[in-house]
């Protein structure tokens, strides 16, 4: 018992040593010196240990669900028989938008297509690449989630408040909000989603939405079917209110994907 003990501890006592960053020592600075015109400079920086560190704790706090954590940029192909052209097309804006995000302008990307065309993936991809190349905070929320938590503060049990599960949604630098419009719209649901989107555009932040709805307003939607209206396809302004459907064309950029299910396409394929 007593050695095992001792044996864990050596065990441990390993762990921190291999751990120690070679770079810094294990104090979060390192020297960098620059030679100009014969003279050399000698500065102290924030060691690349740090960053990592930092960027490994963004990660982790992303709220990525596991069923997605392998999702990058990079596993994404609209390279297979019979890909519609509108899958490269999707990923080349998403990896344009990851090279020249500017955070301060907070513009985002509005991902709209049918199930399985691979939305969440590149949303999740894109979310990754900006914490660990760009450092950026980035959150993931499935738009049923938040409704649901939200709501569940209302209840006098649960601890946390309205504003607790709101802050980090209003506050994070990109915000990627999976399947908008799934909850059946009610005047709640409408000005809970106009609250969260009007905040973030108030404040210049970046949101990247995905969802399976049209992208048509309720209006011109009805006007088109005339009679036949009550049986159309429900459009995302019927979903979220085609104020807030408008909001999100200032907001982002549009990104369509169309083509087959990928999950019945490539159910026991080697893709994930
Ligand atoms: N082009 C692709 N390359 C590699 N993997 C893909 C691609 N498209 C989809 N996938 C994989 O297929 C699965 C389904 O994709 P995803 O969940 O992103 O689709 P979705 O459009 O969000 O679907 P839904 O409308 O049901 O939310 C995931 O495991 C994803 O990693
Ligand atoms: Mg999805
Ligand atoms: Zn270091």
């Amino acid at each position: 018992m007593e050695t095992d003990k001792i044996h864990e501890s050596r065990l441990t006592l390993t762990k921190v040593q291999i751990e120690i960053c070679p770079l810094c020592g294990g104090t979060g600075w390192k020297t960098v010196v620059t030679s100009e015109a014969g003279s050399a400079d000698r500065r102290v920086t924030r060691c690349d240990c740090q960053l990592r560190a930092r960027n490994a704790a963004l990660l982790a706090a992303a709220r990525i669900p596991r069923r997605y954590e392998h999702c990058e940029l990079g596993s994404y192909t609209a390279d297979f028989p019979g890909a519609h052209p509108s899958l490269a097309h999707a990923h080349l804006v998403a990896c344009r938008f990851v090279e020249e995000l500017d955070p301060r302008d907070g513009t985002g990307l509005l991902i709209i297509g049918q199930i399985g065309t691979g939305k969440t993936h590149l949303a999740v991809g894109i979310a990754k690449e900006l914490i660990l190349n760009k450092g950026l905070a980035c959150l993931f929320y499935d738009y049923r989630e938040l409704l649901k938590e939200i709501q569940n503060s209302y209840n006098s049990t649960v601890q946390a408040s309205e504003l607790d599960v709101l802050r980090p949604v209003f506050e994070t630098e990109v915000l990627v909000l999976d399947e908008l419009g799934a909850v059946k719209p009610t005047e709640w649901v409408w000005d809970t989603v106009s609250l969260i989107l009007n905040t973030r555009y108030n404040d210049n932040r970046t949101t990247i939405i995905t969802t399976n709805y049209a992208d048509g307003s309720s209006a011109e939607a009805d006007e088109r079917h005339g009679v036949r209206r009550l049986n159309r396809d429900p459009t995302l302004g019927d979903r979220i209110g085609d104020r807030m459907r408008s909001r999100l064309h200032e907001m982002c950029r549009v990104v369509k994907m169309e083509g087959e299910d990928f999950r019945q396409k490539f159910r026991s394929a080697s893709f994930r």
